[in-house]
């Protein structure tokens, strides 16, 4: 098994799916007030150089329902903001905690975290990949849906970290994958040709309605991310036509679910309308970060 949590491609589809079985045991104990203390004792760093409610709260919380407990370090609050390489800090804070989470631009810091340091680390959201939501995504579908691995689904907006860990996701259990983009904002090539090598099914195009037809879950993300703020107005202007609304909902699957990570901006990647109507599984989603993030890393640091 692997010693980290980086990028969903790390991992084979019967290691995700029992994260997912633990995940279902750890939330039924957790709704039925059973301590399940399988990190007593234990302690996480979690590492922050972007902002975040649902990552932090998550694990903080995560971590005292396990028996064990969590510190959150802002990168501007500890050396790493003055430049104290990764190397070291892995080094020294393999010796006082049992796991890291890191937020964090770049994927390549991420890896490097875990190459130096001797406990696990968990990807908490790069300009590449956002593993933990995307396993939160799916074992939401699976709540809703028995047939969730054979679902079509589709990606609408922009080719950044959420659609990359959906289409790691789409090379590991197999399901079809739409994605629409505007153009120029497209996921990367390279992601794509990895996945598809993998066997991955995925079908790129510039027209929302196209992924939309007949599709199962709907799927979309801010059109500006962390660290994008400048870029808002003209992507504003590039995704005006990617909005999940209730028109482009007419032409999915009559039972068709949507999705969004949160947190979203409504009336723009999204209508308030589909938020808050009845395909929505929005905030079961992100009540599931806790549950999975709990599985993984009980499975990390057990
Ligand atoms: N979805 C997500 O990661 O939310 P936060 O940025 O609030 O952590
Ligand atoms: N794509 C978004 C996801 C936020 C959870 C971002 O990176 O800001």
């Amino acid at each position: 098994m692997n010693k980290d949590f980086l990028c969903l491609t790390d991992w084979s589809r019967d290691e995700l799916e029992q994260i997912f079985n633990l995940t279902r045991e750890l939330k039924d104990k957790q709704k039925r007030g059973e301590a399940h203390h399988l990190l007593k004792g234990k302690t996480l760093a979690m590492i922050f150089e972007k902002s975040s409610t649902r990552t932090r709260v998550s694990f903080e919380v995560g971590m005292f329902q396990l028996g064990g407990h969590a510190l959150f370090l802002s990168s501007s609050n500890t050396q790493m903001g003055r430049g104290e390489p990764i190397k070291d800090t892995g080094r020294v804070m393999s010796r006082y905690v049992d796991g890291i989470m890191i937020r964090t631009f770049s994927q390549a810091a991420v890896e490097e975290l875990a190459r130096c340091s001797e406990i696990p680390i968990i990807n908490g959201l790069t300009d590449s990949y956002h593993p933990c939501q995307v396993m939160a995504d799916l074992f939401t579908v699976s709540e809703h849906r028995d047939n969730w691995r054979d679902l079509t689904y589709c990606w609408i907006g922009d080719g950044n970290n959420m659609a990359h860990s959906w289409i790691n996701a789409a090379a590991v259990f197999g399901f079809e994958l739409r994605i629409a983009t505007p153009h120029g904002y497209a996921p990367d090539a390279q992601i794509i040709e990895r996945a598809r090598e993998m066997g991955a099914r995925i079908t790129l195009t510039q027209r929302p309605v196209e992924a939309a037809e007949g599709a199962h879950i709907l799927n979309t993300d801010v059109w500006a991310s962390m660290g994008q703020e400048s870029e808002q107005r003209e992507r504003a202007e590039a995704f005006r036509d990617f909005q999940i609304n209730q028109a482009l909902l007419d032409y999915a699957a009559p039972d068709s679910l949507v999705l969004h990570c949160l947190p979203a901006h409504r009336d723009e990647e999204i209508t308030d309308e589909v938020m808050e109507g009845p395909h929505s599984i929005i905030f079961d989603e992100a009540e599931n970060r806790l549950h999975v993030q709990k599985a993984i890393m009980a499975t990390l640091m057990g």
